[in-house]
């Protein structure tokens, strides 16, 4: 059974996932070691695990050449702290000892207690009786009357047991080309992986993959980990000169120190772990059941097919337009209509109106509730986009409140795309936030808002907001988290997508709050292979909104046909962005076939196992989803630049039963589940660049 056993005459702590293990044990000199991460064992054999090397090897290498649990700063460790603080007295780091445990049968948490000052740290665990992914927690508590000043508090640091070799896997981008996977050698020394943006950020992603070198997307073992922060953080991937590698995590970047008041206590974000056995194919299928099970608030939702006019209009929305293309929309089968940017204040373009969420009576003369009525009438969901945490200069808001924005003194204030950043550390500006929000979703039968932020922070300064000022970094995050939560809770029909300029703000932070993730501005079907590919090594594809725009494509003025962008947008959540009324009546028609094919796919393709046949390139890429329960099964080819003469070869199958056989819907053929597994599936392609097909095949009793 997974769960949390302890053997009080090692003192050893074993956490068991459905298929692996995690043991750490407290030494006879009070230092508590991780000492083990791999398959299962029984807790008699956890118990018997050799204790990692002694402490102190020469006076040069100092304390940890062995593995923390949670190496703080203090004593003879020269290695990344997970956490660092320093006393009013002047007194840096900490000397910890046990002080207790607290274990039911899937948490535990171990109690440390500085030798002298008033300080407590918690080591906190969650296992799950469906899942191998481990989450962890630190907590920090001021026992005493004067305020402790945190200079780093990491949420976990997550020991990788020594193999031959190390190599490194995490995504890397920016804005329109987000989650690029780079797989390279791990350095000894230091890697960073961060964002100081204020946000999780398009340039790096919070987790990443460690494996010996020899794994592979179906093979070998792959240790990972990914944190649920949504503001600035840092992961440190540190290997020493004598290959004992660790990953350490958490909210907050380099420079920023916070206070600890007198009785306070505060938890960090959860740094979720997992060793798996399977390659980086299975490594992503339990991150995305985990993701499905336990983070997404409505996991078992069909997404719906979505329109969203922004391509289609930029800012120039009004009622007219938007009820013309709510009109096509419904007919080409779309449930959820989503109005963009251009509907409130004085917004025409991006340089006035954020912060004025009025409507804009010239665009819509009887407000929003017309146009909601008639998205509802038509049968589908009303979305709307909204950018809360922003404020253009050339808006009512700001001149009433100027001192409303991150700013300090004697600094410029920077603008990005002509906008400026609320604070909403501040309780008045995140209570301004809710109100309206909750004014706009309850009074206009709002189903979805599109929740964007276009712009990282500077000058993130809050010169009345008292003596800690650095905390703004962290309050920040929290009070938009508990708008979300509160919206949420008020209106438990809305959905929410998260978009930040596309995917400047995914994380397993934010998904607990979110439905769906905008992961990137670029719609170039091509470009979008890649950043799905990367996207989908760590969230799951029901969240992963994708949209079928018009060519020449904005960024890129590339032309791909439109089965292919149908085809690489069906792979995610399917949406449609083009503007409607330009499209021919084939293009139409096609469209509406295409979009009644996806809603029979869509159990399969957002709700099952992801298996990624064949990674994007020019040549033939393929994705394959299987129902959980094995009785369908969705796979989608794509071949963007074909050769001559170099026929791909059929794509090998995943996942499927060998003994069953599978009938192709569209064909109607019956195949063995052995051959589609050992000798693959040839699809069908039309001739010429941006050949794609899909094809649905279910299982025959
Ligand atoms: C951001 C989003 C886009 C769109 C615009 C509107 O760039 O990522 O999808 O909503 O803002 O201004």
């Amino acid at each position: 059974m997974p769960g949390v056993e302890f053997d009080a005459a090692t003192r050893t702590w074993l956490l068991s996932t459905p298929d692996t293990g995690y043991a750490l044990r407290l030494g006879d000199d009070g230092m508590l070691r991780h000492l083990y991460w791999g398959p299962r064992l029984t807790l008699a054999q956890a118990s018997t695990v050799p204790a990692p090397r002694p402490a102190t090897m020469t006076q040069f290498e100092g304390q940890v050449y062995d593995i923390e649990e949670f190496p703080v700063e203090g004593g003879a460790r020269f290695g990344v702290p997970a956490l660092q603080v320093r006393f009013a007295d002047g007194t840096r780091g900490l000397e910890l000892a046990f002080a207790g445990q607290q274990r039911n049968a899937d948490t535990l948490s171990i109690r440390l207690v500085d030798r002298h000052y008033p300080f407590e740290v918690g080591l906190h665990y969650r296992v799950y009786p469906d899942s191998d992914v481990i989450e962890r927690w630190t907590s920090l508590a001021n026992t005493g009357d004067v305020p402790v000043e945190v200079l780093r508090a990491d949420s976990a640091t997550w020991p990788v047991p020594a193999r031959a070799d190390y190599v490194v896997r995490h995504v890397t981008g920016h804005w329109g080309g987000e989650s690029q996977v780079e797989r390279v050698d791990l350095a000894r020394g230091e890697t960073v992986l961060t964002s100081r943006r204020g946000t999780t950020g398009h340039h790096a992603n919070p987790w990443f993959t460690i494996d010996a070198g020899d794994a592979s997307e179906e093979h070998g073992e792959v240790f990972s980990g990914a944190l649920a922060w949504s503001g600035t953080w840092r992961i440190t991937l540190s290997r020493t000169p004598t290959d004992v590698v660790s990953v350490t995590g958490g909210a907050g970047h380099e420079g920023v120190s916070w206070r600890l008041a007198p009785s306070e206590r505060r938890g960090t974000a959860v740094f979720a772990g997992l060793y798996s056995t399977g390659g980086y194919g299975a490594t992503s299928r339990v991150w995305h059941r985990y993701v499905r099970g336990h983070v997404l608030p409505h996991p078992r939702e069909l997404r719906p097919v979505t329109y969203n006019s922004w391509e289609a209009t930029g800012f120039t929305v009004d009622e007219p337009g938007q009820r013309r293309l709510a009109a096509q929309a419904a007919e080409l089968g779309a449930e959820l209509f989503v109005m963009d940017d251009g509907w409130f204040g004085a917004r025409v373009d991006d340089r006035a109106g954020l912060g004025d969420w009025t409507v804009n009576r010239n665009r819509f003369p009887n407000g929003l509730a017309p146009l909601a009525a008639e998205v509802h009438r038509l049968g589908m969901r009303f979305g709307i986009w909204v950018e809360p945490e922003m404020v253009n200069p050339d808006s009512d808001l700001y001149r009433a409140r100027p001192d409303w924005v991150l700013h300090m003194r004697n600094r410029r204030r920077t603008e990005l795309r002509h906008q400026l950043v609320l604070n909403f550390a501040r309780p008045d500006v995140a209570e301004w936030a809710h109100g309206w929000l909750d004014e706009l979703v309850g009074g206009n039968d709002v189903d979805f808002l599109k929740w964007d932020m276009n712009r990282p922070f500077t000058e993130a300064g809050w010169p009345d907001g008292g003596e800690d000022p650095d905390r703004l970094w962290v309050r920040y995050v929290e009070n938009l988290y508990a708008v979300l939560d509160r919206l949420r809770a008020d209106h438990p029909h809305l959905r929410i997508q998260t978009c930040s300029g596309g995917g400047g703000r995914v994380d397993l932070g934010i998904l607990r709050r979110t439905d769906e993730v905008w992961p990137s501005d670029n719609t170039d079907a091509r470009d979008r292979l890649s950043i799905q590919h990367g996207y989908g090594q760590i969230y799951p594809t029901v969240t992963m909104a994708a949209w079928v725009t018009d060519v020449p494509n904005f960024l890129t003025g590339r032309a791909v046909p439109l089965r292919f962008r149908f085809h690489v947008a069906m792979a995610g959540v399917l949406a449609i962005g083009g503007n409607l009324p330009e499209w021919t009546d084939e293009e139409r028609a096609e469209a509406r076939r295409l979009v009644a094919q996806y809603k029979r796919i869509r159990p399969v393709v957002q709700h099952g196992d992801v298996h990624r046949l064949l990674p994007p390139s020019d040549g033939l890429s393929a994705t394959q989803y299987v129902a959980v329960d094995g009785a369908e099964s969705v796979v989608f080819f794509w071949l963007p630049a074909p050769r001559f003469g170099r026929e791909a070869a059929p794509g090998r199958l995943r996942g499927l039963d060998a003994a069953a056989r599978y009938r192709d819907e569209a064909t109607g053929e019956v195949q063995h589940g052995a051959v589609l597994l050992g000798h693959g599936l040839r699809p069908q392609l039309p001739s010429g660049d941006y050949a794609s097909a899909v094809v649905h095949l279910v299982r025959v009793v």
